[in-house]
């Protein structure tokens, strides 16, 4: 792209302020810019006009999870099941790490993150850690595929090497770089963080399968003959990963996706729940659960809408529909971002400052066509770190680790 090309392109998105600074800058960093212009993708800029707007939804009806107690029954069955698809290499991990853990208010990758009280224990550690535990009895180690972004993959490669990758076999483990989007005020106007350089932030965790494929790993999918991904959030320091009993329960009900569920503690506790929407699985989010939803009951008696996902999944690759696999609607979130204001300082605010534009992994679940949730048991295989203190933080994990045996 030339440089009278991205003025037109900016020009076009009213983003002209981004070659402020343009004359002062070194013939490298010109070139940067102009191809950061050129790849950024200004038009979600104008979704700024959603935020806060409900969008449209469907119908909805209950989705009846498969529960604890038929799982314990047919355990050893699933078990089979899932280890034999295991060593037969078809089902592989994959690892959120691309996002920015604002909330937990570190710059490093929250993989980085240490919970240790006596000794270190990192975050990245645990999720290593319950690879290797669940796969125990496997003849060979699946395939790792670990996502970040632009902004931590250095950090994170570097991290995981020094670590020596927790005991994980380094040639089982391929990192790739999801897309960014470009982050703005709330005048849609792109932030720089740089004079050189626009504000961009990862563009949310459902980009995975175009970005895996985007980094050429669509080949080794294919001539490893994988067929099941069990993609993980990186903050959940609990959970089960390629959990054989889970594969087995998921490929038995021959679905195009299993996804991990709690029970829900209240009919309106702040998850998103598994559902049917307009006969297609779904999540419907706590605000949009009606009270009559929050008050139907089952053929048990028990909510009909009692199973909160936990961002733990098994998907079929050969059912993500072109859509799934291109990404999907596109979610406004407000968040803090870093920015160089107008004097040309660099500013860290401490409050929301504008938008980010990202996809979600549950709106992946509603193209697809059919879904097991499968029950796990909530103290045993969810602790997310979201924050520092209070839910979902370092201190309510820390207490769910110690009650789980692990040694902090
Ligand atoms: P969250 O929605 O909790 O976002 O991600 P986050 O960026 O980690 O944290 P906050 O909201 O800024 O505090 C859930 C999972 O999805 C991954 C995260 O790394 C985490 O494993 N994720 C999120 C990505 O991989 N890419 C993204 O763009 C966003």
């Amino acid at each position: 792209m030339t440089f009278e090309e991205a003025k037109k392109k900016l020009e076009q998105y009213g983003q002209e302020h981004v070659l402020k600074y343009y004359d002062s800058l070194t013939d490298a960093e010109k070139e940067n810019l102009i191809t950061q212009i050129d790849e950024t993708d200004f038009s979600v800029l104008s979704n700024i006009s959603t935020f806060g707007k409900a969008e449209g939804r469907g119908q909805f009806a209950p989705l009846a999870a498969m529960e604890l107690s038929e799982i314990e029954e047919k355990k050893d069955h699933f078990y089979e099941i899932g280890m034999k698809a295991l060593e037969e290499g078809k089902a592989a991990a994959l690892l959120l790490a691309g996002g920015m853990g604002t909330r937990l208010g570190s710059d490093a990758p929250k993989g980085t993150y240490d919970i240790g009280i006596t000794r270190p224990v990192y975050i990245f550690q645990r999720q290593i850690e319950n690879l290797l535990e669940v796969v125990s009895g496997c003849k060979q180690y699946p395939r790792l595929f670990i996502m970040t972004s632009e902004k931590n993959n250095d950090a994170t490669v570097a991290f995981l090497t020094e670590h020596e990758f927790f005991g994980y076999p380094k040639e089982r483990i391929a990192f790739f770089k999801q897309d960014m989007a470009p982050a703005c005020d709330d005048n849609g106007k792109v932030y720089m963080e740089e004079k050189g350089r626009i504000a961009t932030s990862p563009n949310g965790n459902a980009g995975w399968y175009q970005s895996l494929v985007k980094a050429g790993l669509d080949k080794v999918i294919a001539d490893e003959k994988i067929e099941w991904i069990n993609v993980f959030a990186v903050d959940n320091v609990l959970q089960r990963i390629l959990d054989p009993v889970f594969i087995g329960a998921t490929l038995e009900a021959a679905v195009s996706v299993g996804a991990k569920v709690v029970r829900k503690a209240a009919p309106d506790e702040k998850v998103g729940t598994i559902c049917l929407e307009d006969g297609k699985p779904s999540i419907v989010e706590y605000y949009e659960l009606s009270e009559e939803m929050m008050n139907e009951k089952n053929e048990k008696g028990d909510p009909a809408y009692n199973f909160g996902v936990i961002l733990n999944y098994l998907f079929h690759l050969p059912e993500l529909t072109e859509f799934a696999q291109k990404g999907t609607m596109l979610h406004v979130v407000r968040k803090k971002i870093p920015y160089m204001n107008e004097q040309g300082e660099f500013i860290k605010p401490e409050s929301e400052n504008g938008f980010k534009f990202e996809q979600l992994v549950l709106d992946m679940i509603h193209q697809l066509t059919s879904c097991l949730p499968y029950e796990v048991v909530r103290e045993r295989e969810f602790a997310p770190i979201k924050n520092k203190t209070g839910i979902d933080s370092v201190e309510s994990a820390r207490e769910l680790c110690k009650k789980n045996g692990i040694e902090l």
